[in-house]
């Protein structure tokens, strides 16, 4: 398990620019998010957002009701900073996932780039999930990208879990129906590449 103040540590001495996870556009999470059809106004949380610029791409594309939850603050500050005015067109949430407080059958999409690798307990993926199950609206999206089975041993220097695209379908469990599966290979800044699943579930 990761802990606040590795990642306040992080985001408060580093640049988000200069972070191996850094993409100057989510380009592959807005393919997805796009491709679900769903509507401009539908609720969109992006779990462990960080200071990801998502968020500005979705705003970008007219989406108007997002929320970006992480567990630092730091983060959640670099993101603002950079939006500006913006920024009050987004809700924003300082929460650790596994215990954070989630309305109840809400999301219709629930997107997390490189964050549920992280957990590395069961108790802790079991609650995750578990918040997935209550807070995402039946028929709603569930898109996690996390390192391939293949991809690195570590991220932000901590150890993560890797998955292939059934083992992270296993790990979600029978109400997730998978609808599409792609790799990314991304670019870190430092010249070198991190081999990511993405999956982009159905919740049944
Ligand atoms: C590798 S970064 C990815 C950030 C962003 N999703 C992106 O793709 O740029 C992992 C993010 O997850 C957040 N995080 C880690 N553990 C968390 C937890 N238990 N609850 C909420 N956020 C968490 C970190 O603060 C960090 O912003």
């Amino acid at each position: 398990m990761t802990s606040k103040t590795h990642w306040e540590n992080v985001y408060s001495t580093k640049a988000a620019y200069s972070v191996s996870w850094f993409q100057p556009h989510a380009t592959l999470s807005m393919q997805l998010i796009r491709g679900t059809g769903i509507d401009h106004d539908a609720a969109i949380i992006d779990v462990g957002g960080g200071a990801s610029i998502l968020v500005d791409d979705l705003l970008a594309k007219g989406y108007t009701n997002l929320l970006v939850l992480d567990w630092s603050l730091a983060a959640l500050d670099a993101a603002q900073s950079r939006l500006g005015s913006s920024a009050n067109r987004v809700h924003w949430l300082e929460a650790d996932i596994t215990a954070a407080i989630l309305p109840t059958n809400n999301y219709h999409v629930w997107h997390d780039r490189a964050v549920f690798h992280f957990l590395t307990s069961r108790e802790d993926r079991r609650a995750y999930v578990d918040l997935v199950l209550q807070s995402v609206k039946s028929g709603g999206h569930v898109i996690i990208a996390a390192f391939a089975e293949d991809g690195p041993t570590q991220c932000s220097g901590l150890p993560v879990m890797r998955y292939s695209v059934p083992a992270l379908q296993a790990e979600f469990g029978a109400r997730f129906t998978l609808l599409h599966s792609q790799q990314e290979l991304h670019s870190t800044p430092f010249k070198t590449t991190q081999k990511f699943n993405y999956c982009h579930f159905r919740l049944d």
